[in-house]
């Protein structure tokens, strides 16, 4: 066993956890269920269901995520804002899962370190939302808070939160991520073959001869050093592709972690890399308790309201023993706040030494309401979060290990701008998101160039 072979140091269990011990916590974000021994009976069945990912998977998506940490890995996580249950279909799946690839042969060209490739998929279908319940005409529902919970039409039937829906969301996530293991399994994401991830509506995208050069600079580069060992690089024919979503339906993810044999402590095995969203993540509430028990990398989301102190406390709370690869910080601050409120944290976490991964969300800051109604997202100012971010990292002796991005594989136009200038009257085409508005394919790849320019500037700094 070499060096890095090593298992991560093993550190204490907190004696006073259990899955359950965040019910003795306020938990907000939480449906109320009319029924209670429906749930209960749900929840029990869903603690003899199978897991959907497995503790060696976890494990070593932390030791990645170490890697990360230190600047020897890039991290990139992204799919859609909600899964919806009737997206569970083969061609949205493989569409998704060839913008990301697409996007990190990019970011493993440009930056020439390995990524780490992890899917918001396979059990994001929670929400949280900013009011318990919505009025039209004068009615008042409960809001829609994700497939997992309830439906979005406007019915009193669609609205109440059914916790069958749970079991269904399981099913859906293990056939969601059966269908992504085969296809990589498969060989769908060899670097021999990056015409599998060809979508078919891109046409003439004005960014694809910049994406074609790549592609051909990759070939060669797997041709000369098949050349030169003599053999084919199977490695090539593999990536590792990881699922992670918010960890907001607590019954769900309390039925979903369990005990494995030979290993200590506890995992939630419905997905390797969970997070806390921003509004669940007070240290003293429901959510980071759950959480804090886990074997898990774990990730919470840092809004701009956060304090330095408040910082410190939480990553004390989560990662009390400074384990490397255990906690990812996605700031989420908004172009317009980013650099004042940034900077603070950043020194707070390096004065303490904290190993954190810190990973840049630009999507959840910048986004507004158009004055024909729609959410979305202006792509100049997820750009300029993005770089922002980056300088700020460097500038304060830290390193930005990765992004977060509400993405899809279809030809969407939910967020404005990119290379196609998208504009507020072309929203009215094809926008399809039930949440937060998603980066189409193109622009998509855009923030893949630019984060490597980006990266390129920072570790070749002009000469004088
Ligand atoms: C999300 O990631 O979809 C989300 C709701 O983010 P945040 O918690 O950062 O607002
Ligand atoms: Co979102």
């Amino acid at each position: 066993m070499n060096a890095s072979d090593r298992p991560l140091q093993p550190v204490a269990m907190p004696e006073d956890w259990s899955p359950a011990s965040w019910r003795a916590r306020h938990a907000s974000q939480q449906p109320v269920y009319p029924d209670e021994t429906a749930l209960a009976a749900v929840q029990g069945e869903l603690s003899q269901l199978p897991p959907l990912v497995t503790s060696w998977e976890i494990l070593a998506l932390k030791k990645q995520l170490a890697e990360a940490q230190e600047g020897r890995r890039f991290l990139l996580q992204g799919g859609d804002c909600a899964e919806s249950f009737s997206d569970c279909e083969s061609g949205l799946i493989s569409n998704r899962l060839k913008v990301l690839l697409q996007i990190s042969l990019v970011l493993v060209h440009g930056l020439r370190l390995p990524v780490v490739r992890v899917g918001r998929f396979a059990g994001q279908y929670a929400k949280p939302r900013s009011t318990d319940t919505e009025t039209r005409d004068g009615i008042t529902l409960p809001s829609y808070r994700g497939d997992f919970i309830n439906q979005p039409e406007f019915t009193t039937e669609a609205r109440v939160p059914d916790p069958r829906r749970m079991v269904k969301g399981h099913a859906r996530s293990a056939m969601t991520m059966n269908f992504v293991r085969a296809l990589i399994d498969g060989g769908f994401a060899d670097l021999h073959h990056p015409e599998y991830w060809d979508l078919g509506w891109v046409g003439h995208s004005p960014l694809s001869n910049e994406y074609r050069r790549m592609v051909s600079a990759v070939g060669d580069a797997v041709k000369f050093m098949e050349t030169i060992s003599g053999e084919a690089l199977h490695n090539l024919n593999r990536a590792d592709f990881y699922t992670s979503h918010e960890a907001l339906l607590l019954p769900y993810e309390e039925a979903l972690t369990r005990q494995v044999p030979r290993q200590w402590g506890w995992f939630n095995l419905s997905t390797h890399y969970p997070w806390i969203g921003m509004r669940t993540a007070s240290t003293d509430d429901a959510h980071v308790e759950y959480f804090r028990g886990l074997r898990n990398p774990i990730a919470v989301k840092v809004g701009p309201s956060v304090t330095s102190e408040q910082l410190l406390r939480l990553i004390d709370v989560l990662n009390p023993d400074n384990e490397p690869g255990r906690l990812s910080l996605i700031q989420r601050m908004g172009a317009s706040k980013v650099a004042e409120k940034l900077p603070p944290l950043i020194a707070a976490v390096q004065r303490e030494g904290k190993r954190v991964l810190w990973v840049c969300d630009p999507m959840h800051g910048n986004t507004e309401s158009t004055s024909n109604g729609y959410k979305t997202r202006r792509f100049d100012n997820i750009r300029s979060e993005l770089e922002q971010s980056f300088d700020l990292h460097a500038a304060n002796g830290s390193r930005l290990g990765g992004v977060h991005l509400e993405l899809t594989g279809e030809n969407v136009t939910e967020c404005l701008g990119g290379a196609r200038e998208l504009t507020e009257a072309d929203l009215e085409r094809a926008y399809r998101s039930t949440v937060d508005p998603r980066l189409n394919y193109e622009q998509s790849l855009e923030i893949a160039m630019l984060i490597v320019r980006k990266q390129g500037q920072i570790a070749a700094p002009a000469k004088a």
